[in-house]
């Protein structure tokens, strides 16, 4: 197989029509390599990832997760080494389409990172503000929908009558629902994790959890984790990535989360849920 670099792949792609349909997206990956120079370090991925479910990633570390995950809204190409072949359609039309911008992809596709990272000298309610300031996305009501994004993620009651302080004042868990509340704020249609609870502690743990219970029939989730319990709790669907020896990440099986953990076909996802390795 040849390194494909990311302006054949965009050039040679049918123009993506239209606006953003409101709500939640379904994206759908087919045959998704990636590269890091002439490193391959994902091949042939298929996912159907279904609008208004929850999807897991799971995995040991090194197989590409964080890599797929950035896949799906364009921040791969972030890299300068990054190269990529294959298809990532959202609501059937494909974002690396000739003509499609990277910058309207990530303002349909959120993301969320493992360690949180607000602006820590910005005021609570600027940091919800936030993502739309860069994605110069103009609101008639922004303090409604600071509450509305807070509400959302779970952190309005605790901060409702201190809006105006740092970030940084925040508790680590408190920080990581303000950056979901920053997301939020943007509208995606669909949100990616990454190992968004890997930094905190089981209480706040389990208040991002009840978020994504919630928003997670709202909007489509992509979700990251090392953690088979929380896979177990919030996900609907689960991907497992295995990456062999010196190979490639690949995806080993997929499918609900109840068949994944009780009745895998694989073994090797049999013993990975069952901590057997990873
Ligand atoms: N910016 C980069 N430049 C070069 N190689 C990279 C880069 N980012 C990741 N890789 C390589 O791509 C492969 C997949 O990495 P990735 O971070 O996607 O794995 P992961 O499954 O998210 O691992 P973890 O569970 O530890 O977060 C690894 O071999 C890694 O070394
Ligand atoms: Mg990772």
């Amino acid at each position: 197989m040849t390194t494909l670099d990311l302006e054949p792949v965009t050039t040679t792609r049918p123009v993506l029509h239209g606006g953003p349909p409101p709500g939640a997206s379904g994206m759908d990956v087919i045959d998704l390599c990636a590269w890091f120079g002439d490193n391959l370090v994902l091949e042939g991925v298929d996912l159907v990832i279904p609008p208004r479910e929850v999807t897991a990633l799971i995995g040991p570390s090194g197989c590409g997760k964080s890599t797929f995950l950035r896949l799906l809204n364009r921040m791969h190409e972030l890299v300068a080494s990054a190269a990529l072949a294959g298809e990532v359609l959202l609501d059937g039309e494909d974002i690396y389409a000739r003509g499609v911008r990277a910058q309207d992809v990530r303002k349909r596709v959120g993301m969320v990172f493992q360690k949180p990272n607000p602006f820590p000298a910005e005021s609570i309610r600027d940091n919800v503000l936030a993502g739309l300031k860069l994605a110069r996305i103009r609101t008639d009501d922004p303090d409604s929908l600071v509450e509305q994004s807070l509400i959302r993620a779970g952190l309005w009651r605790e901060v409702r009558d201190r809006l105006a302080d740092p970030g940084a004042s925040l508790s680590g868990g408190q920080q990581q629902r303000l950056c979901i509340a920053r997301a939020l704020a943007v509208g995606p249609n669909v949100l990616l994790m990454d190992e968004p609870c890997s930094a905190l502690d089981p209480t706040s743990t389990r208040r991002v959890e009840e978020t994504i219970a919630e928003i997670g029939h709202e909007i489509t989730i992509v979700i990251v984790t090392h953690n088979m319990q929380q896979a177990q709790r919030v996900s609907d669907r689960c991907a497992f990535f295995l990456a062999a020896e010196g190979e490639p990440g690949r995806i080993v099986e997929q499918g609900s989360t109840e068949t994944m953990f009780t009745s895998p076909r694989d073994t090797r996802t049999l013993d990975y849920v069952s901590g057997r390795f990873g």
